[in-house]
């Protein structure tokens, strides 16, 4: 049955009664002359990359680290065969049938903080269910349920995953000062330095912290809330730091991406011998 318009008359101005609005579109169907489905295809091939390769590094648990260099997929590596495992290898109780990796005890924690990114929600349902496609392209259903209802409602649990998150930026930030310290074989002593892997570990802490810091749930824990910003200065000044990086939060959410796996790759390059780390000091 065609829907009719309504007068509007608390604005002086009336409205046609009685036109049929058009009707609704087929999936896929619009009037945009603009490649709209570029970026939804862009998602699938680098989303699908990074999830083969995640699966990947979390079922080859070798080569992962080199000297003082420590692949991101295995930090904070808490037990495995590396040195800078927190409680040294696998422990006696994994159970003999269980597939053991040092990746899976930690990834869930940032896998999970970026698929309920509200970001990348946006980003993934427009590439990987088309719904909705895009903006004014016709949807594969005429209901919408939101995020209220499950599965998709359990994309609230974001907020708690951003406390994990925080917390490895910090074992990241440590990752970058042991990448500056080198082992010397003569002296047998740690020495300072930097090598281009010091520079590409260090800038993946900078870009993901700034992905993290610029989250929305972030956003809201750090003064969103508030009522009343005027009896609350010093959270009002922290809202405006997240919110001064929110509107950059697609950006780092890309950057991050692309550099947290440039990052693991170039480690693992090192340590399988192909590449060679350029020492700058
Ligand atoms: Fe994207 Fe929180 S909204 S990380």
């Amino acid at each position: 049955m065609a829907n009719t318009a309504s007068p509007n008359t608390s604005s002086g101005t009336s409205f046609p009664v009685g036109k049929p609005l058009p009707p609704q579109r087929r999936f896929l169907e619009t009037l945009r002359r603009d490649p709209w489905w570029l970026m939804p295809a862009i998602t699938v091939v680098v989303f699908s990359m990074f999830i083969v390769y995640a699966t990947w590094g979390v079922f080859n648990p070798t080569n992962y680290w080199y000297g003082n260099y420590l692949g991101p997929m295995y930090s904070p590596e808490i037990f495995g065969d590396s040195p800078h495992a927190m409680f040294g290898p696998k422990p006696g109780w994994w159970p003999e049938w269980l597939f053991f990796s040092p990746a899976m005890l930690i990834l869930w924690a940032p896998g999970g903080f970026r698929f309920t990114c509200y970001y990348y929600r946006g980003a993934y349902y427009k590439a990987f269910w088309g719904d909705p496609p895009g903006c004014a392209v016709g949807e594969p259903r005429k209901s919408y349920l939101g995020e209220n209802w499950f599965p998709l409602i359990i994309q609230n649990i974001h907020r708690y995953f951003l406390y994990f998150a925080l917390i490895f930026i910090f074992f990241l930030g440590h990752d970058a000062w042991k990448a500056m310290w080198f082992h010397d074989p003569a002296t047998g002593q740690e020495v300072f330095g930097i090598g281009l892997g010091t520079i590409i570990i260090s800038l993946n802490v900078v870009f993901l912290g700034l992905y993290t810091f610029s989250c929305h749930s972030l956003r809201h824990l750090v003064g969103g809330y508030v009522n009343q910003f005027s009896r609350r200065p010093v959270q009002k000044q922290a809202w405006s730091c997240v919110s001064c990086l929110n509107k950059w939060h697609p950006v780092y959410a890309w950057i991050s991406l692309f550099w947290v796996l440039f990052t693991d790759i170039y480690v693992r390059m090192l340590s399988y011998g192909y590449w060679t780390d350029w020492r700058i000091l």
